[in-house]
């Protein structure tokens, strides 16, 4: 069959490579991909915010089946009007898709089915929000509704904090994201995501892992899309994927059908994990950036058929299978990134890195002009690999990182060190 991917990211390049292994695959495509998807699908220069576009080339190519990656687009309804259109996508409907793109759909759904998360209250004015937050006192959480890549979370350890959060986006500073606010309990534990995909009406766990939002070692600096991950995340024990399973993801689905809007596509819950046991944070719906080129090197089989059997409600009798082995990825991120960064760095070492046992390179945001590889976005690199323990693949990725020549470059030196010390 004839797949199309859509999106340019690392999340996109590890997906890439595992359906390019895939027998199920006659031609693969990318838009618009990058460097790195280049060497495993044809690229091509859409624009996926165009759905005619995007279903006008899908006729012209044959395209059997479109895998989307980002939030964007699904939350746009590019999956409604492909399907619409007669061609099969992975991924949620406009409506579904809610589930992430407003943190007040989410919230009301799991309380209206008892899904455990922070306790919180929704806000459309400034002034009743500052009262309740300042009856409630620090530290309280702060988000904007909608979709606001990244900046729309604010964890306000003091009263202050919290007041300047909901100022700035009351102000309008994150557009129509902030129109509305959700102002929620401060959770304590330890942070983990948990994956599942999701066919409308069954869940297959696919699957836990750990990111490192912080852009400095140590958890310093702001946040970012993420600076490194590994799988699986030792503190989602057997016990507490199945209570995940059980007490959050099982219910939303139920709940999502009930409402006459099955959830189908990857189901990425941010999960806080905290004495009383796992509690949702986010619902993200769409594989994660950068915990999806880890869970890729662990997956040992064929996504394709997983894939199709999500959009086709067939997951009930479906199973994968993972490799033993951990796997750990470091992001190389331009300098400067997540502020302002520059564009056109040049990149060597890539063949000595990637040759680097268990290695495997994913690119985010490169471009190749001359036989070069430039660097072409804010995280640019993701240097993946495969060992026995979070240690080892922890290594190997360290000593892969060594030998990629980019001054304009940096990445974090701590990657899965907390599940490096439980190992010890
Ligand atoms: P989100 O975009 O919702 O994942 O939030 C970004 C980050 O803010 C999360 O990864 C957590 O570290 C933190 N966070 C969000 N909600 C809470 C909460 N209720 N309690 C504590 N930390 C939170
Ligand atoms: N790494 C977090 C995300 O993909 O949203």
């Amino acid at each position: 069959m004839n797949i199309l991917i859509l999106g340019s990211g690392g999340r996109e390049h590890a997906l890439a490579w595992k359906i390019a292994a895939s027998p199920l695959v006659t031609k693969l495509f990318c838009a618009p991909g990058n460097a790195g998807i280049a060497r495993e699908a044809q690229c091509v220069a859409l624009d996926i915010a165009d759905h005619t576009a995007v279903i006008d080339f899908c006729r012209t190519q044959k395209i059997d089946f479109v895998v989307v990656g980002p939030e964007g687009p699904l939350c746009a309804g590019i999956v409604d009007d492909l399907e619409a259109a007669g061609i099969k996508a992975f991924g949620p409907n406009r409506i579904a898709a809610q589930l992430e793109g407003s943190k007040g759909f989410t919230k009301d759904l799991c309380r209206a089915n008892s899904i455990p998360t922070a306790a919180y209250q929704r806000f459309t004015a400034e002034a009743p929000a500052l009262a309740y937050l300042r009856a409630q006192g620090a530290p309280i959480v702060v988000k904007a509704d909608g979709l606001a890549a990244g900046k729309g979370v604010v964890v306000a350890m003091t009263v202050e904090e919290g007041e300047a959060a909901i100022e700035m986006m009351f102000s309008g500073d994150l557009g129509a994201a902030g129109a509305e606010v959700v102002i929620e309990e401060f959770l304590e534990g330890e942070e983990a995501s948990s994956f599942a995909l999701c066919d409308g009406e069954h869940a297959l766990a696919f699957g836990s892992a750990q990111d490192h939002k912080r852009v400095f070692d140590d958890d310093k600096g702001p946040n970012t899309g993420g600076m490194g991950a590994y799988s699986p995340a030792p503190v989602v024990t057997p016990e507490i994927d199945r209570r995940v399973m059980e007490e959050i993801v099982r219910p939303t689905l139920a709940a999502m059908r009930a409402m006459g809007a099955p959830f189908k596509g990857v189901l990425f819950a941010g999960l806080m994990i905290t004495r009383d046991g796992p509690k949702l944070i986010e619902y993200n719906v769409r594989f994660g950036d950068p915990e999806t080129q880890v869970l890729m090197l662990r997956l040992t089989s064929d996504l394709v058929p997983a894939l199709l059997a999500s959009r086709d409600g067939e997951l009930g009798n479906f199973d994968v299978r993972w490799a033993r082995d951990a796997a750990l990825t470091v992001v190389m991120a331009a300098k400067g990134y997540p502020g302002a960064y520059a564009k056109g760095s040049m990149i060597d070492g890539l063949d000595a890195a990637a040759s680097v046992e268990g290695v495997e390179i994913f690119h985010a945001g490169t471009r190749e002009e001359g036989g070069r590889i430039l660097a072409n976005g804010g995280r640019v690199l993701n240097v993946t690999a495969s060992g026995p323990s979070v240690g080892a693949a922890q290594a190997r990725a360290y000593a892969a990182v060594e030998r990629v020549r980019w001054p304009d470059g940096f990445c974090r030196r701590d990657i899965g060190r907390r599940a490096v010390e439980r190992e010890r």
